[in-house]
């Protein structure tokens, strides 16, 4: 089985003003010899129109960090798919654990919008991924698997590029404490075979991406890993020299 590309997503969370994005993706193109990985920009909407203008047709991709669920209305403060396709938005992240803590999102509104996403070309990054309890109760497997199906219930594809899976547990984001190499391989693994049940003839080729205190010194040991095929990062991503660091670990 060959493995799909490696697939290096940069969620800056919260984090940039848009004139400081549009400098830094400038700094990054500057600095970036060819890639052989997909590397993707997640930003926040407002740096989005910005962006585009910089990354264009590079090779760098670009991504939001959610989209709204409808199609389009009256939805407060919310941006659509349509929208962000709009502004050549490739990729959104869809079900981050921190929407769905802060914001409250089920396992049917992370489903709902991944399926609006893919309705308007756009790939969702969906995020699942066990609580420190969890874990320590030895649940992580049944939790994880359970948001993951909860999380693409109703969700079709019609390509294995269509959807991205990214396992982030919550208690290795922002915390410097990473799962080891071997626990992302197993969860990953663990969740290839729930993809191999709901899209049988594309879950090998479907990415699963590990997310969770990333950084240059450990991304080869975890991305080189059979199951895993790339990285949804946050902290290590807000610095050029932090991505350029982990673009050359993967080389
Ligand atoms: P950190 O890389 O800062 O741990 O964040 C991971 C994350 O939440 C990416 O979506």
């Amino acid at each position: 089985m060959t493995k799909p590309q490696t697939f290096l997503a940069l969620n800056w969370k919260m984090n940039k003003t848009p004139s400081e994005s549009v400098q830094w993706a400038e700094d990054l193109l500057g600095q970036l010899g060819d890639l052989n990985i997909k590397l993707a920009i997640m930003a926040p909407s407002v740096s989005l129109a910005g962006l585009s203008g910089v990354l264009g047709d590079s090779q760098v991709g670009l991504g939001a960090q959610d989209i709204s669920q409808h199609d389009s209305g009256a939805y407060t403060g919310e941006v659509s798919a349509a929208m962000l396709k709009d502004l050549g938005v490739k990729y959104a992240v869809i079900g981050h654990s921190e929407r769905r803590e802060y914001h409250f999102e089920s396992d049917a509104v992370v489903a709902a919008k991944a399926a609006q996403a893919i309705k308007n070309g756009i790939v969702p990054i969906v995020c699942v991924g066990e609580k420190l309890s969890e874990r320590e109760a030895g649940e992580q497997v049944s939790y994880t698997l359970n948001q993951l199906r909860g999380s693409l219930a109703g969700v079709s594809i019609q390509s294995a590029d269509d959807l991205v899976i990214a396992y982030e547990p919550v208690w290795a984001i922002g915390t410097g404490k990473t799962a080891t190499a071997q626990d992302a391989e197993d969860m990953c693994a663990e969740i290839r075979g729930v993809l191999k049940e709901l899209y049988p003839a594309f879950a090998k080729q479907i990415v699963v991406q590990y997310g969770g205190s990333v950084k240059p010194d450990n991304i080869q040991e975890i991305c080189g890993k059979p199951n895993v095929n790339g990285a949804l990062v946050g902290g290590a991503s807000l610095q050029v020299a932090g991505v350029t660091g982990m673009v050359d670990a993967l080389k």
